[in-house]
Formats: structure tokens, C-alpha cells, sequence
């Protein structure tokens, strides 16, 4: 909204109002009379609806770049480069934000590929749209939280400012359930960046597993997982679980419940049950050292989707302790070395589950059975071809700007195309069959 219509509807409605309201006051024998009420109570109204429509405009900060505006920025542009280097830098734009916060501070600069920072410029500076090669658009900050997405707003570019060649990329971290099913108009994105393999652009939550001897096949620098034996013999029994979100789609907190009748489970965070563990693991610390001090750790995601791993194991894989993860197929699929973690469904119920882990945390020798991978795997490096790390996606977005034939396209649906690609499980389909009536 502009500042010269904003002021035109003030001076009219609430000036107006403002003044028969000063003087209902000044005339004080009207002062009681409903008419004077009545006419505070529409400046109050109209004040109120101009306050929302501010608050409105500034959580979804929809900026109104005019065609000219933008020309004018990509012109300054040409002319700076023209006379520099040989080649412009093709644009990435970042027309939302991440979580409400300016990509500058979260997304990396290309630390996974240093050659990049020359042939690619990510910024936020909405001017910059017909001047960028992609523009971005993170899938919850599409609708803003706040008012914007109360009111179902949208803050997108104007069509005028699109151009065919230009690519709107769609990006998520997040499963498609917690990803806001944002309402964009149909074939609006052309390419996904998510972390399911089949995106346009994969960006995962970690490194690509490899066994050792083809990675060194591949002279890669070797680093395993092998750690000092005496770190398999813990502290204490059971399970550890740092968690944050108490009420998940796939319903783990139920498993852990089960799991809980039949062995120690140590909840930390914020759905612990008393203050002391609610505090234990506060942000700003790692917690290895508690994980470390079971033999066990829940990492089940709030989603079983397709490729969906997050920090919740990426993490903690060098720590000496054993992931506990919903669906196995999930982690094979995706590469994690299959007896570094336990998955539910290699048991028929919360019971039998138990029971071996039990077995585990009494016999190191079994014990030592999920360990033996650490001396097998390693990882592939940094922006290894193919086999690209975390959040490498915006090293491969830049690369595919910059091939040569791109062919066109555009996505029809995004988000039944992102619950397509993702094909999570139905909420806790898997779980109600798991646990016993
Ligand atoms: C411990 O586990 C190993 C390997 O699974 C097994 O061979 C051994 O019999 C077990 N020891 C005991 C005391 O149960
Ligand atoms: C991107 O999508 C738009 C809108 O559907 C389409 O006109 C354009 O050709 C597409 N561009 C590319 C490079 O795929």
C-alpha cells in the first residue's frame, strides 16, 4: 500500500470522523447524545480497519515494484557489469522470506561450492525480478503467519514482471503437511527444490553414505565413524528423546508412549514432564553428551515421507547410540547404512521392540552388532558430483541456471504435485496398526 492512498482515506473517513468526534467534545451538551457515540465509535472502527491493513501490509511486506521500477534496477545492473567482467552472475531471487526471516541469515552463500559465489547472486531485493534467473518462493512464507494468512494473502509478484525464460522455483524443507499449502495460481512454479530425490532440485538434510572402499574407488578422502569402544557402554538404559513438537501428524509420541510401558524412556525438551528436563538440552547446546549417555535415541520424524531425514539423525550418526526410526524402507531408500538404526517395523509391536532393545543395552556384544557400519562407511564429500551434501540445493540451483537448453515447464497443481512426490504415509495409518488395541 501506498503512503499517498493511505493518507487520502485517513484525511477523508478518519479526519472527518475525528473532527465530529472534537466537536461532540467541545460541545459539551452533546457530548451524552447517541449521535456523538455513534460517531467515536466509527473513527474507532475506521482507525482499527487502517491499523489492520497496515499490519497486514507489513507481515507479508507485499511490495509494490512497478515495471519501471524494476526495468530501471536491471538497466543500473547491465551498465555496472558491462564494463567488468565478461559475464553477469545469473540471479537468484529470494521473494519471501525463510520463517519470516531474510534469507541473507540462513540460507549459506555457497560454502558447498566456493567456484559458485562468482556465477550466481542470491539476494532478497524484490527490485531485482526481471533481473533474476530464478526466483524463489519458500512454501510457508508464500501466505505469511500472522494476519496475511488468516486472510488468505498472498504476496506474489505481479504477472507484468514475469518473464518465460525466468524459473519460480518452489521450496520446502518441511513435509507437505507443514509446508502451508500455499494458494498460488496453477502452472505458477516451474521448478520444485525440496529434499525428495525426484524434485527438480534436491536439497537434502545430509550427506550421501558410501562404503568405504568405493569411496576410496573414487580417491575421496576417507573419514569413517569409528569410535573408542568403551563409548558403547553407557551410563544409563533406555531411551533418550530430546523433542519439541508434542503432536505430530505421523503420531510418534504415541509409539513412544508404547514403548515407554516396557522400557525407560527419558523425554527432554519441551514435552518433557517436569522443569529440569524441559531444561536440560536448552538451543544454544549441542546435548551429544546426554545423547551419548543411552544406548538408544529417538529420531522418528513428525512425517514418514519419502527422503524425509532431517537433523534428527544426520546429526547425531557420529554419536555412539542407536537411532530409533519409524519406517525402514524410508532410510534404506535414502542410502543410511541399514543396521546403523532400529525402525519399528522390523518389530511387530511397541513389546517386541522392547524386548530386543533390552536384549541390546544387557549384551554388548549385540550391542556392538550396530556399531560394526562405522568401520564400513563413510560419507561423500562436499559437492561431490552426483552425490551432492546438505543443502546443497542452492549450488545446484545455480549450476542448472546455467546450463544451456532448458527446456520449459511449469507445474500445474504444486501441492498435490509436493504430496505426489513426497507420497507420505496417511497420518498414523502405520501406527494404529502397529500398537495393539
Ligand atoms: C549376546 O549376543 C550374542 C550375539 O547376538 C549371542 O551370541 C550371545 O549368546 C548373547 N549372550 C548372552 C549372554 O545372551
Ligand atoms: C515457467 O512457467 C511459466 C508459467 O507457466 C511458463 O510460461 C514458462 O515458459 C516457464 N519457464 C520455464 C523456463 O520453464
Amino acid at each position: 500500500m501506498q503512503s499517498s492512498s493511505v493518507s487520502t482515506v485517513w484525511d477523508s473517513s478518519v479526519g472527518k470522523a475525528a473532527q465530529s468526534a472534537k466537536s461532540c467534545i467541545r460541545r459539551r451538551r452533546y457530548f451524552r447524545s447517541r449521535s456523538c457515540y455513534f460517531r467515536l465509535f466509527i473513527a474507532l472502527i475506521v482507525a482499527a480497519i487502517i491499523v489492520i491493513l497496515f499490519g497486514i501490509c507489513y507481515t507479508c511486506s507485499c511490495t509494490d515494484i512497478s515495471y519501471d521500477q524494476a526495468l530501471g534496477y536491471l538497466k543500473s545492473l547491465q551498465t555496472i557489469n558491462a564494463g567488468g567482467s565478461v559475464t553477469y552472475p545469473k540471479r537468484i531471487l529470494f521473494w519471501t522470506n525463510i520463517f519470516g526471516e531474510d534469507i541473507t541469515s540462513k540460507v549459506h552463500n555457497f560454502y558447498d561450492c566456493p567456484e559458485n559465489k562468482n556465477r550466481c547472486v542470491i539476494d532478497s531485493n524484490k527490485l531485482a525480478i526481471l533481473a533474476s534467473d530464478a526466483i524463489v518462493f519458500h512454501s510457508r512464507d508464500i501466505s505469511n503467519q500472522g494476519l496475511a494468512d488468516l486472510l488468505k494473502i498472498s504476496c506474489l509478484p505481479d504477472k507484468s514482471l514475469r518473464n518465460p525464460d525466468q524459473i519460480y522455483v518452489y521450496y520446502t524443507m518441511e513435509s507437505p503437511s507443514n509446508s502451508g499449502y500455499p494458494s498460488t495460481p496453477a502452472n505458477f512454479f516451474n521448478w520444485t527444490m525440496t529434499f525428495v530425490a525426484e524434485s527438480d532440485i534436491q536439497t537434502r538434510y545430509g550427506p550421501h553414505f558410501m562404503k568405504i572402499d568405493d569411496a576410496k574407488a573414487l580417491e575421496f578422502e576417507i573419514k569413517d565413524f569409528a569410535v573408542d569402544e568403551n563409548r558403547y557402554l553407557k551410563k544409563n538404559s533406555g531411551i533418550f528423546w530430546l523433542v519439541s513438537n508434542c503432536n505430530t501428524d505421523s503420531k510418534r509420541e504415541k509409539a513412544v508412549a508404547e514403548l515407554a510401558k516396557y522400557i525407560d524412556v527419558k523425554i527432554v525438551g519441551k514435552c518433557a514432564d517436569n522443569d529440569v528436563d524441559k531444561n536440560l538440552c536448552p538451543k544454544s547446546e549441542s546435548c551429544n553428551d546426554q545423547y551419548e549417555n543411552y544406548p538408544f535415541y529417538i529420531a522418528m520424524e513428525n512425517s514418514n515421507c519419502k527422503d524425509y531425514i532431517t537433523e534428527k539423525l544426520y546429526q547425531r550418526i557420529h554419536i555412539p547410540s542407536i537411532p530409533i526410526v519409524s519406517r525402514r524402507r524410508i532410510y534404506e531408500n535414502a542410502g543410511i547404512p541399514s543396521s546403523s538404526f532400529i525402525a519399528l517395523d522390523d518389530f511387530s509391536g511397541p513389546k517386541e521392540l522392547a524386548e530386543y532393545l533390552k536384549i541390546l543395552q544387557t549384551n554388548i556384544t549385540a550391542y556392538k552388532h550396530h556399531m560394526e557400519w562405522r568401520k564400513k562407511w563413510t560419507i561423500a564429500p562436499l559437492g561431490a558430483a552426483g552425490l551432492q551434501s546438505e543443502m546443497y540445493g542452492m549450488c545446484q540451483l545455480c549450476d542448472r541456471l546455467w546450463e544451456s537448453s532448458k527446456t520449459h515447464k511449469s507445474i500445474d497443481d504444486i501441492n498435490s504435485h509436493y504430496e505426489k512426490l513426497a507420497a507420505c504415509e496417511n497420518g498414523d495409518a502405520f501406527l494404529r496398526k502397529w500398537i495393539p488395541e
